[in-house]
Formats: C-alpha cells, structure tokens, sequence
C-alpha cells in the first residue's frame, strides 16, 4: 500500500515532498508553520492578507497606528473613498515579512507566498503590483495568486528580474476559470509553474457559489488534467480541499496529482497562528457547527464555525486602521450594510449586521473562524487532555502524518 512519501513533487531538477500548507490569512499560516513544512522537504506559505498590521504585531511597526492617525479625521464618515495605502509602508511591510521568513528557512522545502487578489485595498492594481513585487524582492520561493481570476497578474511583474525564476502558481476552482487565465495570460510568454485545484471542502473563501455542495473536486480535477493533456500542457496539478489523510492524498497522486494543498489539518498546530481558545472551537466542532455563508463583503461564499463572533456583530467599519477590502471606488459591501442598520436603529448603542461582516478587523482579531468542512473530524486527530480540552500538535506530526500514514490511518501524538 502507497504513502505520500512514495511520490515527488518536481520542479525541474528539485525534487520535495508532495505536501503544500495552504495559504491562510490573516497570519493563521504563519511563518514559523511555513517554516516547519520548508524544513521537512514540503512547501509551506505565509499570506500576505493585511500584512501591515502583521508585521506590527510581530515586528513592533507602527504602519496601522500611522494610517489611522492619518485618517482619523475620516472615522465618522460614511464615505471611505480617501482612505488610500502609502505603497512604501506596505511594501516595507512585505519586505520584513518575507525577509525574516527566508532567512529563517531550514531544509530542501520552499516557502510561498499565498496573495490575494480581492484585497483590492481602494486601489487594486497599484497595491497588488507593489506586494507582488516587494514579496519577490524580499527572495520568496514563489506566489500562489489566490481568491480572483488574476488575468492581469503576472504582467504586473513580467519586468521584475525574478520574474522567470521564482514559482509563480494560481488556484483555480474550475476548468473555465483556468482557460482564462491561460488565454489573458499568453502575452506575457511564461506559463504557471503550478496549478492548485481548490474544490468546494475548503476553509477561507470559496471559488464557487452558494451551490457549492453540488460541484466535486475529483471531478474538476480530472476534467483539468484531461485538458492540459490535451494541450500538451505539462504543468503539476495540486488538488485542494478535504483531503484529511494520507490515503486521501496517495489517492490524487494515484491519479497524477503532483502533490495535495492542505490547511484544516494545521489550524490545530502549535505553530499556526490561531490562539488557543479558537483552535479549541476548532477541536469541539461537530459537522453541523460548519456552514457556509455569504458575510464575506467580498461576495464570495466563505466557510466558518457557526458561533464565530463576526456573525451578527455591527461594529464600526475599520477602513482607517485596515481598509484591505475597499474596491477601487472606496466602497465595501459591510460600509452600506453598517450604515443601514445605523440609519434603521436612531440612536441605539449597539447594533447588529447580520448579512455582511468588518472582515478586516474581524480577521485581524482572530474573530471570524473560517475553517475547511472537515473541521469537525480534528478531534479524531489529537488526544483528550484530563481537564476535557484537546491536545494541540505539533506540525511536524500532522506533516509526517500525511507523508507516511496508509489505510486512511490517522497517527494520534504521543
Ligand atoms: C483557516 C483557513 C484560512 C484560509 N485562508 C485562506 C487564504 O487566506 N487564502 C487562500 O487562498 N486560501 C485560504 N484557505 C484555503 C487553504 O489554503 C486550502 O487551500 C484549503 O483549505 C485546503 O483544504 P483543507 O483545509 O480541507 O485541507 C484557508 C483555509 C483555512 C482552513
């Protein structure tokens, strides 16, 4: 019986274990989780969601206290419009972000960077150009553009010396969506060096709509490998989205996969960047607690826990601290659902909005808990601990559990 650990992923003479650690914003994937996939021969990414207030964090910056001493003069205003990023703070932050990753690197595995196209951050094309170019200046590995269609992506850096040499890699979440991108992209004369196929099970945003239940990742996988073949198109096809053990994977290397992206797994690793109490939300999860909503101002369906705290809150927009989501006109679909409700209840201390969320500040605060949808199968995963909680594992455990485990086996820690 086959493991993981009987294939390789290739990128030309590199040879790494087929395990990829999905992107996961905002700093839930953090660097050091990136690091261990690196160091045990896999790929692991950071994110580049709203790193600004990543790097304050960790690197004691002050880039959100500057915006929003900048804009503060702007927070009862329902007009968002002048709320803009200063490109060198982000592009500083890129860079420290990146930088400290990569030199921190151990190990024959690599680190991404997972970016997201729908951050569109008052002025899309110009901020996304400046983090796609400061992540390659910083010496990452590679960038997985993620979460839109990318059709103007890779030209916003074919001029960056990097350009040829780093993985550049998009999600796709059908056959369609990659046709497009692939015939928006043949100008710029480089192909992607991967494809990742994200199905339907996956945490974070989905690529599909409210029918999501309906679509298959085998089958969209299946269908994508038949047209590359066709096209003579020799590019690794990474499926993701429910895969949650060994034999899952081994079952998509089988078929010609070249390695599985995985998240839900990791969202309970000592070093993923969720606190504690949330990963035992994670743990105590049971299949109904998951659903999938349409609160996510981006207008993509999102997956979370039922009882995460960004449902039903009505606080404040944060565009002056944050503001990631703010499309190229200043508006963001939470600003009118806010306002609506303020204008509905005069005078009312508290307000609820529950058909959209401040997906910024609730992300930024480890308060909206998206997860993948076998999130209620982690407590099979870890050991109960005497006081009733859930022990958290490490992330070399939950990788070599992938890499080596057979017969749908999942190996509890010691
Ligand atoms: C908590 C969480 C956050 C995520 N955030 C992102 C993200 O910021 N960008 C992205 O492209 N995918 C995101 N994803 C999707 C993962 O990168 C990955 O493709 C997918 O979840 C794999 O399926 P699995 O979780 O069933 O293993 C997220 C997933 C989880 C569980």
């Amino acid at each position: 019986m086959k493991c993981v650990d009987d294939f390789r992923l290739r990128f030309g003479k590199q040879e790494l274990v087929p395990i990829v650690i999905g992107g996961m914003g905002v700093d839930i994937s953090t660097a050091d989780l990136a690091l261990e996939a690196a160091r045990l021969g896999g790929i692991g990414h950071i994110s580049d969601a709203m790193l600004p207030t990543v790097t304050d964090r960790r690197y004691d910056t002050d880039f959100v206290k500057d915006k929003l001493q900048q804009y503060k003069y702007n927070l009862d205003n329902p007009n968002k419009s002048a709320v803009k990023f200063d490109l060198g703070q982000v592009a500083e932050a890129t860079r420290l972000h990146v930088s400290h990753a990569m030199e921190a690197k151990r190990g024959e595995g690599m680190i991404f960077i997972n970016c997201m196209e729908k951050l569109t951050m008052n002025a899309p094309r110009e901020t996304l150009a400046v983090r796609l170019r400061s992540a390659l200046d910083a010496g990452i590995d590679g960038i997985t553009l993620a979460a839109g269609l990318h059709l103007g992506s890779f030209a916003l850096i074919e001029d960056h010396p990097r350009f040829r040499d780093a993985k550049l890699g998009i999600i796709v979440s059908s056959l369609r969506a990659l046709q497009l991108f692939l015939r928006k992209n043949a100008r710029t004369n480089r192909l992607p060096d991967y494809i990742v196929v994200e199905g339907p099970l996956a945490g974070g945003h989905l690529g599909f709509g409210m029918d999501w239940a309906k679509y298959d990742l085998r089958t969209i996988v299946n269908e994508i490998h038949q047209y590359l073949q066709t096209e003579h198109l020799d590019i690794p096809l990474i499926p993701a989205g429910g895969i949650f053990t060994g034999s899952d994977a081994v079952s998509f290397l089988e078929e010609g996969a070249a390695a599985v992206q995985v998240a839900t797994r990791f969202t309970v690793a000592h070093e993923c960047g969720l606190p504690r109490d949330v990963m035992q939300e994670y743990f105590k999860a049971g299949e109904d607690d998951i659903v999938v909503n349409t609160i996510s101002p981006t207008g993509y369906p999102m997956r979370m826990l039922k009882n995460t705290p960004a449902i039903g809150s009505g606080i404040r927009p944060g565009c002056e601290s944050y503001g990631y989501l703010l499309d190229a006109s200043g508006n963001c679909a939470y600003i009118d659902a806010y306002n609506r409700e303020v204008a509905a209840h005069p005078g009312a201390k508290n307000i609820s909005v529950m058909d959209k969320t401040c997906l910024c500040t609730h992300m930024r605060n480890y308060k909206c808990w998206t997860c993948g949808h076998y999130t209620y199968r982690l407590k099979d995963t870890t050991r109960r601990l005497p006081d009733g909680s859930y022990q958290v594992l490490s992330a070399e455990h939950i990788f070599h559990d992938y890499q080596f485990s057979t017969d749908n086996k999942i190996a509890l820690p010691d």
